[in-house]
């Protein structure tokens, strides 16, 4: 059975709409003009149990919107949602004690006292027995490297250390489903790494399932196999991330350096030049011709540097967002 299972979700918020100025103050007072924001229009995917899939999307795509409607903070307009055969809706204590919804840009943790007393409060939330409290926070700490950060003041902490304690304080009771939105924001690429590592290893012992919200390609390239891109509202693409190079960028990038004299006249002939400079050229070539042309290259050119490399996932996405690609 999938883990999450979501059929022609909608969410429509009404939004009041007033006229600027004096004039439109005193008209909406008689009569309120709402309008309709289409946040989620008719998506549908499911989630096998223990995947990390990546949910990607400009701003205002509609990702977070789907996330408080599957963790059960939102109410669907339309459509259909089961997380572990639970309605999120309801908001059943069983259900409520198998996920958790971690928001980057939120904190749960209260501001003015150590995170030690969210902590507390969540083990009283989720009646969690004194030994697995115990299990869990040691478990973290070891993973995350808490013991310094316990007894400091919340509002003392610095951004990535909130982060380490924001997650414990939502994993405590050890969910089977984790939605985290924006996990890493505002992180240094570091503690970046140490938020990726630690999801793996939470997924890996627990088989956990995890639907992961980023703008930060590098969460999804190291976390997720799989990714679901979204844009106003639909899905543009659900598959593996590997896939998505393949069939969206069909050619490879040559990095190389020439020795002189330098020309660009047989790299036209191979690919689509993207910079050459002083001898420093990039070359988009057909993926299949790659090896080939590479072989060519190498025989016919002198060249004191060469390296093949797969285009950027970003540079990918940023085309499937503006429009250039849809398949779905
Ligand atoms: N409470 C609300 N009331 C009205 N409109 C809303 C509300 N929350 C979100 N929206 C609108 O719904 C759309 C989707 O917003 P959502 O927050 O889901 O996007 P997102 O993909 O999470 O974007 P971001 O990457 O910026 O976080 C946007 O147009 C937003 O303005
Ligand atoms: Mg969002």
């Amino acid at each position: 059975m999938s883990a999450i299972v979501v059929e022609h979700l909608s969410k429509f918020y009404e939004v009041h709409h007033k006229e600027p100025g004096l004039f439109g103050s005193l008209k909406s007072l008689f009569r309120r003009q709402y309008r309709q924001v289409e946040a989620v229009k008719d998506i549908s995917f499911n989630i096998e149990p223990g995947e990390i899939v990546g949910f990607l999307g400009p701003n205002g795509a509609g990702k977070t919107t789907t996330l408080k409607m599957l963790a059960g903070l939102l109410y669907p307009s339309s459509g259909k949602i089961s997380v572990l055969g639970f309605v999120p809706f309801e908001r059943e204590p069983s259900f409520l004690k198998s996920i958790t919804l971690v928001m980057g840009q939120k904190n749960q943790l209260i501001w003015d006292l150590p995170p030690m007393e969210t902590f507390l409060l969540n083990k009283a939330i989720y009646e969690l027995s004194d030994a697995d409290f115990r299990a869990s926070l040691e478990e973290f700490s070891e993973l995350l490297d808490l013991n310094p950060l316990l007894k400091k003041q919340v509002r003392k902490l610095s951004l990535g250390e909130r982060m380490k304690c924001e997650l414990t304080a939502a994993l405590l009771h050890r969910p089977s489903v984790l939605f985290l939105d924006e996990p890493t924001i505002g992180l240094d690429i570091t503690m970046q790494r140490k938020i990726h590592d630690f999801i793996r290893e939470y997924n890996k012992r627990h088989g956990a399932t995890v639907l992961l919200t980023s703008h930060y390609m590098k969460d999804v390239v190291a976390l997720c196999k799989r990714i679901l891109v979204i844009n106003e509202g639909r899905i543009l693409y659900d598959g593996s991330l590997d896939d998505l190079v393949e069939k969206i960028a069909p050619y490879k990038v040559l990095k190389m350096t020439l020795e002189k004299p330098y020309s660009s006249d047989q790299l036209q002939t191979v690919g689509e030049i993207e910079h050459f400079e002083n001898g420093k050229a990039i070359v988009k070539v057909p993926r299949r011709e790659a090896a080939s042309v590479t072989a060519t290259l190498l025989n016919e050119l002198k060249i004191k540097d060469m390296v093949i490399e797969e285009p950027s996932v970003e540079e990918i996405i940023v085309q499937i967002f503006s429009g250039e690609y849809t398949t779905y």
